[in-house]
């Protein structure tokens, strides 16, 4: 599909170069890349794992069944997927949805940075084991969902992949509680201009507090 972007949009020149991109043979057998879309205006980026199916063909993140869980999770705390920033550890779609190898990941590094340094967004949430790896490697998803910490100056909220949750109902409890401490996180977390510093994290790394079970309505 042709993408006519605005470039003298930073954001819009940077998904140009990543639609060019060709370091890693995933390009090969992919329709096209997804750069990934939104906005910094919340502050939060949110981070996948990689495009499928339907991504591959719309070159949108997270248009999928993930998709309508993730955006029913921003609309539980007042968002929506124009106000916050989507896009994947890897840019195109591995073959049959396969995990993305270590070295597409490496190949597609360069980018997550670039958007890190051009959005210095608040919070990244990471969704799924593959992106929390990005920052924390050898860390259990089970054990750190929800709670925020910072690794390198970010600020980084760890979160089940909402794919997940659709093939695992219970963790959709989690994945609703986690949100609702992504937004108490959000409303305490400082305006970031720069990344955030390890004094920001000091004050908002206080765990969520538990919640009474009948409190957890959303995602059904
Ligand atoms: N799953 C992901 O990790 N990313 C998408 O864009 C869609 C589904």
């Amino acid at each position: 599909m042709a993408h006519t972007e605005d470039v003298s949009d930073p954001l819009a020149a940077l998904a140009a170069e990543i639609r060019a991109c060709t370091a890693c043979p995933l390009h090969r057998g992919a329709r096209q890349a997804v750069p990934g879309e939104g906005s910094a205006e919340s502050g939060i980026l949110f981070l996948g794992e990689a495009p499928g199916y339907n991504e591959d063909v719309q070159g949108r993140p997270f248009v999928g069944a993930a998709g309508q869980l993730l955006e029913e999770g921003l609309a539980s705390i007042g968002l929506d997927r124009g106000k916050v920033f989507i896009t994947n550890v890897v840019r195109h779609r591995p073959p049959e949805n396969r995990d993305p190898l270590p070295e597409e990941v490496a190949a597609c590094d360069v980018w997550l940075r670039r958007h890190l340094e051009l959005l210095r967004p608040k919070v990244v949430v990471t969704l799924g084991r593959h992106a929390m790896g990005k920052f924390l490697p050898g860390e259990s998803i089970s054990r750190i969902h929800g709670r925020p910490r910072t690794v390198d100056g970010v600020l980084l909220f760890p979160m089940y992949h909402p794919a997940a949750a659709l093939h695992q109902p219970s963790l959709r409890a989690d994945l609703a509680t986690d949100f609702e401490a992504l937004g108490r996180l959000l409303a305490n977390a400082p305006v970031a201009t720069a990344p955030a510093t390890p004094r920001a994290i000091a004050t908002a790394e206080q765990p969520a507090p538990p919640r009474a079970p009948d409190q957890l309505s959303l995602f059904g």
